[in-house]
Formats: structure tokens, sequence, C-alpha cells
């Protein structure tokens, strides 16, 4: 039962309003003494001709608001307050999550749609960085989130394995390759050549007409250019799914900018019928004056493609593959003009789908007080930031181990670590709105207190211990059945039960808005409420056995919000620390 909606059909038979004002006017109220839904009587004035004052103290009398699940009905100003029983909406709420589980949350809303979701999208021959992870996570957390709710999802990495810094690479190579170097760490061996190109073109002209050369080989299938490539390319790519298998995060289709190279001509026909493609000081452009955007490149001046003219491709091979309801792309925000004139050049040239693309940006990443030894300039890649957030991880809890005499052996203790080091570093990328810029500090992404994959992770485990013992002592959650779940009425136990109530609600948000933290903070407000609830009730005390029992039950539906939400994130939980 959706106690929100039950409401506004109690005020819709009451008030003969029509039951989707009423949906769309209800509120929460901000303080608990106003009750747990509040409908303001503005909207009832006019018909009326009374004041909303006197509207709600008039409906606050009428019999037919009262239910069995309504402990009662005030009015307070022009606002009619109503105070769900507390015992008939934990009976109701945690019912249905002890019998869907973790599966709790999940719809239909999306069923029958299609929406693409590219993300991470890294750059083949670089170092993969802090930058890159968020795409990653976001994109990951947002295709469960959908999934969640019925669409079906398509996960797209858009590697950049494409352009004239390949034919750079080519020719570095062959100068100054170590093929034993580049087969022991791809990324590193060809960071360095390319490093070093960069140097020696600054003395030798002619190694720029060299790679520019090789680059036009590579893009007219040229054997030797063209394995030269692929090999780059799959040996990245080897090292970039290391980091996705320990993530947990995986994709339907790598077709990187390589692959839309040969269907630019599609693109370049159409946009000529359609009398769009102007030249420009010797490129070929879209104007965009009417957009206020300037204009998009598609071919430049020597007739070679570039990264807009792919997107365009790409944006086409996406409809015509996948027919898709909705196209995300989860990038950086600095490329968001970009993406603009993609879009643009999209309708102008009459895509039906350019409206149902969508720039999904995000903010900066940084760092404060930590060091690290860093690759490539100042870049930060990945791996370091999650090897070391494991170590620091692994100290904490082995030191909590030894104060608590734990009986975990080293390898659970590392098992552990890697899964809370790895979602303290998730959860810091999607627990704020993700436009924010981010900083990481140890102590905050490592605070077992704090707003943190931590706290949640380890009051998931500490549940799970609880329910361990009570198991042992014969207690058992679903003996609770759904007679006894009412005897769930303090405060901290309805505050608690509100809160698991809430998540479905984040999912949706979540989705419509493109942000994940909609539901990290859920998650996060039902552990922090079962904590309050854990530290002023004891719940294997007391000789009360069905109230032990009950909240036995309430411990249980805690675990599976806090499991499904952490899963929608990315963030692993574990079953004991
Ligand atoms: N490879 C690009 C980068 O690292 C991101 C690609 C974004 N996606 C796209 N369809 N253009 O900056």
């Amino acid at each position: 039962m959706d106690f929100r909606n039950a409401v506004a059909m109690k005020v819709q038979e009451t008030t003969g309003l029509d039951l989707e004002t009423v949906n769309r006017l209800i509120e929460i109220p901000p303080q608990e003494d106003m009750g747990d839904y509040a409908f303001p009587c503005f909207a009832l004035a006019k018909t009326m001709r009374k004041a909303p004052n006197m509207i709600a103290s008039e409906l606050a009398l009428s019999d037919k608001l009262s239910a069995d699940w309504i402990s009662k009905v005030e009015a307070k100003g022009p606002y009619l307050n109503f105070f769900v029983d507390r015992g008939a909406f934990a009976k109701e709420v945690l019912s249905e999550v002890l019998e869907k589980g973790t599966s709790f949350g999940q719809s239909e809303e999306g069923s029958g749609k299609t929406v693409i979701i590219e993300y991470s999208s890294p750059n083949i021959a670089k170092p993969f960085h802090v930058g890159h992870a968020f795409t990653t996570i976001l994109g990951h957390s947002l295709s469960r989130i959908y999934e969640k709710l019925g669409y079906k999802v398509v996960r797209m990495n858009h590697l950049g394995d494409y352009g004239t810094q390949f034919g750079k690479l080519i020719t570095a190579f062959r100068l100054w390759g170590d093929e034993e170097a580049l087969e022991k760490d791809a990324i590193a061996e060809l960071l360095r050549i390319y490093v070093k190109f960069h140097e020696e073109e600054k003395k030798d002209e002619n190694l720029t007409t060299v790679a520019r050369e090789n680059f036009k080989k590579l893009e007219d299938g040229c054997e030797e250019e063209v394995a030269l490539w692929t090999r780059f390319r799959e040996l990245s790519l080897k090292e970039f799914n290391k980091l996705y298998d320990r993530m947990g995060v995986s994709f339907d289709n790598y077709n990187g900018e390589s692959y839309y190279s040969n269907l630019i001509p599609g693109i370049i026909d159409l946009l000529r019928e359609k009398n769009l493609l102007v030249e420009s000081e010797g490129a070929q452009v879209v104007m965009l004056d009417e957009k206020k955007l300037p204009p998009c490149i598609i071919l430049k001046s020597d007739g070679t493609t570039i990264y807009a003219s792919r997107d365009l491709a790409a944006a086409k091979y996406r409809y015509d593959t996948y027919h898709f309801d909705k196209n995300i792309y989860v990038v950086g925000m600095p490329q968001a003009l970009h993406f603009q004139q993609v879009f643009a050049v999209l309708e102008k040239a009459g895509m039906p789908f350019a409206k149902n693309c969508e720039h999904v940006g995000f903010g900066l990443v940084k760092f404060q007080n930590m060091k690290f030894s860093t690759r490539e300039g100042n870049i930060v890649a990945l791996e370091d930031l999650l090897n070391e957030s494991v170590a620091k991880t692994y100290e904490l809890i082995k030191a909590n181990a030894e104060t608590r005499n734990s009986d975990l052996s080293e390898d659970e203790l590392k098992a552990i670590a890697e899964k809370v080091g790895l979602g303290a570093v998730i959860y810091t990328y999607v627990k704020a709105g993700r436009e924010r810029d981010i900083v990481f500090s140890w102590d905050t992404m490592l605070d077992f207190e704090g707003d943190t994959a931590p706290y949640l992770i380890y009051t998931y485990a500490r549940t799970r211990s609880i329910l361990r013992k009570a198991a042992e002592q014969g207690f058992l959650p679903e003996k609770a059945g759904s007679g006894l779940l009412n005897k769930l009425n303090g405060d901290e136990e309805f505050a608690c039960v509100k809160m698991i109530a809430d998540l479905p609600d984040a999912v949706k948000k979540a989705a419509a808005s493109n942000e994940p933290f909609m539901v990290s903070r859920a998650v996060a407000q039902i552990a922090r409420s079962f904590n309050r609830f854990y530290n002023n009730c004891s719940i294997l005390g007391g000789d009360d056995a069905e109230l032990k029992t009950a909240r036995l039950a309430l411990c249980e539906a805690v675990c599976d919000a806090i499991e499904a939400g952490t899963y929608l994130l990315g963030i692993p939980v574990v079953e004991q620390m």
C-alpha cells in the first residue's frame, strides 16, 4: 500500500478534487508534530468560498477521512495533517520488503523502453584516471537504477580509440618502443613513448609529418598500421578490463570512436542532402547560429574527420541498432558545448531521436592532503586511489578486529578491506549531486561514523550479525509473520520504517534526474535512522519475545533495503567485519 496515495484517495473522496491534483498537492510536513502527510486547503478556497483555515478545520471533523490506518487527522492553519497508524504502517511496509527482499523498489515503469547509457569511455594508451572513474561509477549506477525500474539498458563504452594521436603512437613505437615493456605494462609503455614523441617533435618537425602520414595509413586500412593500432587497443582494453572486473562494471558494447569512422560518409551525405554543410576556412561545418552555438566542424580542411563527426555517426548507429527511447552520455561538464552542438546538428538534420539524447555531466575531482606518486603530470590513476583506499581500510578493520578479538582470518580481512575500500571510493563519487566537484580526503571517506560507504557497510554487517546471534537463540525474523509487525510503533522504529518506505520513490527520482545521489541519500537515511533505533532500543534484550521477533524483522528489512540500495550504487556489502 502506498500511504501517500491512500491519503490522496481519502482527500479526493472527501473533497471531490481529482486524484492527480490532490497527489500533487500533498506534502510531507517538515516536523513530526505536523503529522506524516499534509494537505494544503488553498485549492479548495475558491469553489468552497471559504478561508483555507476554515476548510481545514471542517474537513478534519469529517467521518469520511477516518480509516484503520489513520490514527488522527488534525487541522493546523490551512493544512490538514494526517497521522498514520504506526503499527499499520510498519506492517504494510515491512511485509512488502520481507516478501520482496532485495527486489524491493523494483517496478515496471520502464518496461518496453530502451535506454542507452554511455559511460567510462577512456582513451586507449592513456592511464585510467579519477575523472574516468567518475563517469564509470555514475554510469554503472544509473544502469542499475534504470534496470530496477524495468528499462532495457544498453551499456556502451565509447572508447577513445581514434584520432591523430594514434599516428604519433605508431611512429613513436617504431622508433623507441620496447616490446617487453609493452607486454608487461602496456599503458605505461605507451605513455612513455607518447611523452617522448612530444619532446622529440619539438626538435624534429619531420616527426609530425611522419605521424600524420601514419594516421592517414591507419584510416586507409594499411595492414601494418592497423596491426599496431589493434595491439595498442587490445592491450589497453585488457588493462581497463582488469579495473572493470575489480569494480564489477561491465558493458554490452565496446565500439570506440574508430568503429564509427566508416559510418561518417553516410552522415556527410545526409548533411549535404539537407543542405546543411557549408565551407568555412577550408573545413566543412554546420552553422548553428539560430541556436546561439558556434558552428560544428564536420570535416577538417585536410578532409579528415573529427570527434564531433564520429559522435554524429555514433548517435545514428545507436538509434538504428537499438531504437532507444533515451540515449544518455555520462561525460564531464567541460564537454557540454560539444554535446549541445552534436544534438543540435542531429535536430537540424531532422533526426527524430535528437530530442531523446541527453548529456549527463559531472564535476571535477579534487584531493585534500593526499599524496600520490602520479605517473603523468598531476593526473591520479584510479588504480592508485583504489589500492591506497583498500590498504588504509585494511589497517582500520584489522585494528578493529584485534580490539574485538574477532576470529576473522587474514584472507577474510583482506577480502573485506577490498570491498569496503572500493566502496569508500565509489560512495565519494555518488554521495552528492553529480555536478558538484568532489573532494577526496581519507579522513572523510573512511570515517566509519560519517556519510560514507564504510558506515553503510558496517551497519549492514552488524545487523547481519545480530540476526545470526538471534537465530542461535531461536529467534527468527520470519516468525513475525505480518501479525507481529504492528508492534513496531516506537518513535525510532517508526522513523526507520518511514525511511525504508521512501526508497522506491528515491529510485524513481534518481532515474528522472539521472542523479544516483538520490539513492545514496535514501540508503544513508535508512542506516542513520536504524542506528538511532539500535542505540536507543535493545533488540535482543527484554522479555517480550514477540517484540523481539518483530524487531528482528525490522533488522532483516533494513538489511534488504541497504543491500538493494548499495547495489544500485555499485557498492558491495559484507556479511561481517
Ligand atoms: N574519450 C573521451 C574522453 O576521455 C570521452 C568520450 C565521451 N563520449 C562521447 N560520445 N563523445 O574525454
